[in-house]
């Protein structure tokens, strides 16, 4: 069988990642997938910008070309914001192509549109980049604790907010030179407004709660508030109580339905949340069987991201070969590919 062609849109922070990430371990996923995956196209706003990268593939200007081209099995969408990503999604799952994206932004806004679209076609579209980077937290609460009635879940979800609160406690450095930082290392939101105002974590605790609650995506109905008036000295008179101050997103299922909320938190030291640091981000659910679980990780962040994307592209390519054993695989390799494929 060939390999599954993939379509991507853009090649900032997360598209160069999953790039490296796809060439990098080329051999492992082959294996997995008993198929080769390979990047057929990609759209960047301005080529030149690529300062003579090989991309081994076609690029263009016109991220419409791609998703139009009839060559293409999955589209990538790593530009970010609304439009034109929105259309040119909703235009990818009309052509019945599966979609993978790390725009939380787009999917707590318009998710419901998306996802009834992708329904009605049947094609898949794939979001694990957009919550917590590198955790796979979509596909623990949606699948590993499937068999739970979810009552609550709480986590640090936004890598900058709390790159910037570690920089300012342990390095002594001020709001400003840590956000500075954090955009540097390829953290922040093109409008770091997004990270420090609290509506990132917001976007992916919607996402969240749609999928531990099995409700639809309601962004508007989320209270937020970040950690841009906080100070380092918040910070270190928090420190002198005993406790860390974390942006929290916390989902809780009450009587009257479930309420979400994005706030600076007081932690206690020796809860296991107070020790999250730098662009990490850690996430506990509550279910009725399993008790408490905590899911840890980069939160943000090229690689980390990629993993997600790259991961996401694995379980499409899944779906695309045509033996349902492979679609909910029980090895972790192809027996064909074993032989074919040098270690
Ligand atoms: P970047 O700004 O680094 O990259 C965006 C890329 O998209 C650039 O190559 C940009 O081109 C291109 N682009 C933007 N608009 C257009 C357009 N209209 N036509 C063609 N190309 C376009 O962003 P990130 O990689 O950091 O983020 C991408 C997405 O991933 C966002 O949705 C973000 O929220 C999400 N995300 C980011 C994470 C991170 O750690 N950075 C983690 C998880 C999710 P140009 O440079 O020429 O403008
Ligand atoms: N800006 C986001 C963050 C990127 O800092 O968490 C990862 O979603």
């Amino acid at each position: 069988m060939g390999p599954v062609r993939v379509g991507l849109l853009g090649m900032g922070t997360v598209g160069g990642g999953t790039v490296r990430v796809l060439r990098r371990n080329a051999g492992e996923i082959a294996r997995r997938v008993g198929r080769e995956i390979v990047i057929a196209q990609a759209a960047v706003r301005n080529p030149a910008r690529l300062q003579g990268l090989d991309l081994g593939c076609l690029v263009t200007s016109d991220p419409f070309a791609v998703v139009r081209n009839p060559e293409i099995d999955v589209v990538v969408e790593v530009m970010g914001g609304i439009e034109p990503a929105r259309s040119l999604i909703l235009e990818a799952i009309a052509a019945g192509k599966h979609v993978v994206t790390a725009n939380k932004a787009l999917l707590a806004e318009h998710g419901n549109v998306i996802f009834a679209a992708a329904q009605e076609q049947g094609v898949v579209v794939a979001f694990e980049a957009a919550v917590a980077g590198g955790i796979p937290i979509i596909k623990a609460i949606r699948e590993g604790l499937a068999g739970n009635r979810i009552q609550w879940l709480a986590g640090i979800i936004n890598g900058t907010s709390n790159y910037i609160l570690t920089q300012m406690r342990a390095e002594a450095k001020d709001f400003p030179s840590a956000l500075a930082e954090a955009q540097r290392l390829g953290y922040a939101e093109a409008d770091p407004g997004l990270d420090i105002d609290g509506g990132d974590a917001a976007h992916k605790l919607t996402l969240l709660a749609s999928i531990a609650f099995g409700i639809p995506v309601d962004f508007a109905h989320c209270h937020v508030e970040g950690i841009r008036n906080l100070d380092r000295v918040d910070v270190v008179y928090a420190e002198d109580l005993g406790y860390r101050i974390k942006l929290l997103g916390i989902a809780k299922r009450r009587a009257d339905g479930v309420e979400l909320r994005v706030h600076p938190t007081l932690i206690p030291e020796r809860h296991l949340l107070a020790s999250v640091e730098g662009p990490f981000n850690a996430v506990l659910v509550d279910g009725d069987a399993v008790g408490q679980t905590l899911y840890y990780g980069r939160g943000a962040g090229a690689e980390p991201t990629a993993s997600a994307i790259v991961a996401d592209l694995v379980d499409v390519a899944r779906t695309l070969t045509a033996d349902p054993s492979n679609r909910v695989p029980h090895l972790a390799f192809q027996p064909d590919c074993m032989s074919a494929l040098p270690l």
